[in-house]
């Protein structure tokens, strides 16, 4: 074969290796096998010595044209390799920014300390501090400073728990938050405006409406000049600001030991907005709380002047309340923690 034959199927079958290496590990050998001592390129380069001295130039200088080719067309794969390799790297290290991680579930307030510090606002609002009192109580307070001495029928109205503490029966569980009544008049005296939310126990049987550890929240006001007129339009002004301006409240007379005169009060049921269903027992009013006129014996327990200080006072069910806004059929689902009701609300 004459040189230039020779030197142009050695660059064609070095184009095809060269193309078919895949990686540069490949392209190594290739390169090795077209251009190292044992390729058919120094094979040929030995030849060339063999020649008449004329045609050795010519001929070396094809192959050595050839050697160009050969090493331009694996420096072009090279690059094209490197490249290739390098975005591959990079696609597999890159960040993928579009992946979505899942947060981890956060929790929530229950339902009832929500509806306690909505409460609160509505009420600081209005002008009240809020007060807290111990849920463990003495006789005295839960009763006696309320105007029920020992043996009072009026303490039936309360199934009370009585701790293993002191004389027997002196010390309970408190059964609504009016304590904290007496503990806000003989520490700070008048004039009160104040809330006292808080829990309460007592024992009932669990039913739809009743569980025995509850919540109530109590209102006090005592100052001049303090009517009764005060405390519907305190109870009305709570009302519409909780509820919404479709709701209103009204009393119903009622007796209480340490009110005087006492009311149940009660407001638009917000099932039926007041036309009447199931829920209110078709009455259109579902009843909240109690409240009243702060009672002169109460005042004279807790040494406040009943003829220069008048005061009315309130409490209401902060579960029933609840239980009302979010049109809940049985309120003992509040105490079982099952997520799914939890996560509704
Ligand atoms: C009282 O507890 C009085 N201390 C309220 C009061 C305060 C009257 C100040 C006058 C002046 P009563 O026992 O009716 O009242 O309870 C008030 C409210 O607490 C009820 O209307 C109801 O909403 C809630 N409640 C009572 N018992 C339970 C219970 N077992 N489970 C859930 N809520 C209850």
């Amino acid at each position: 074969m004459s040189a230039t034959g020779e030197a142009a199927s050695l660059t064609g079958q070095a184009t095809e290796l060269i193309d078919a290496a895949a990686t540069l590990d490949e392209l190594r050998e290739v390169q090795a096998e077209l251009l190292g001592k044992r390729s058919a390129l120094a094979a040929a380069h030995r030849e060339v010595g063999r020649l008449v001295a004329d045609e050795r130039p010519a001929a070396g200088q094809k192959l050595q044209e050839a050697r160009k080719e050969i090493e331009r067309l694996l420096q072009d794969r090279r690059a094209f390799l490197e490249d290739a390799e390098r975005r591959e790297r990079l696609g597999r290290d890159r960040l993928d920014l579009t992946e979505v991680i899942l947060a981890a579930p956060r929790g929530r307030l229950h339902l009832v300390q929500r509806t306690r510090d909505e409460l609160e606002d509505v009420f600081v609002g209005m002008g009240f501090v809020v007060a807290e009192g111990p849920e463990v109580e003495t006789d005295w307070y839960n009763f006696e400073a309320l105007n029920m001495p020992p043996a009072h029928p009026a303490r039936g109205m309360w199934d009370t728990l009585y701790l293993e503490l002191g004389d027997p029966e002196t010390v309970l569980l408190r059964t609504h938050t009016s304590p904290v009544q007496i503990r806000l008049m003989k520490e700070q005296g008048p004039p009160i405006y104040a809330v006292m939310p808080g829990r309460c126990y007592r024992r009932d049987t669990p039913d739809a409406r009743h569980i025995p550890i509850f919540h109530q929240v109590e209102g006090l006001v005592v100052d001049h000049g303090i009517s009764f007129a005060d405390l519907a339009g305190t109870i009305e002004t709570f009302t519409t600001a909780y509820f919404g301006p479709e709701i209103h409240s009204r009393l119903r007379p009622s007796y209480f030991p340490f009110t005087e005169p006492s009311a149940e009060f009660e407001v638009t049921c917000s099932i039926c907005k007041g036309s009447g269903c199931r829920t209110c027992s078709h009455t259109g009013w579902i009843e909240l709380g109690g409240c009243g006129m702060v009672d002169p014996a109460v005042f004279a327990a807790v040494g406040i002047d009943p003829e220069e200080w008048t005061g009315f006072a309130f409490g209401f069910g902060i579960d029933r309340l609840a239980q009302m806004r979010h049109v809940i059929p049985d309120m003992r689902v509040l105490l079982e923690n099952d997520v799914r009701f939890m996560r509704q609300i």
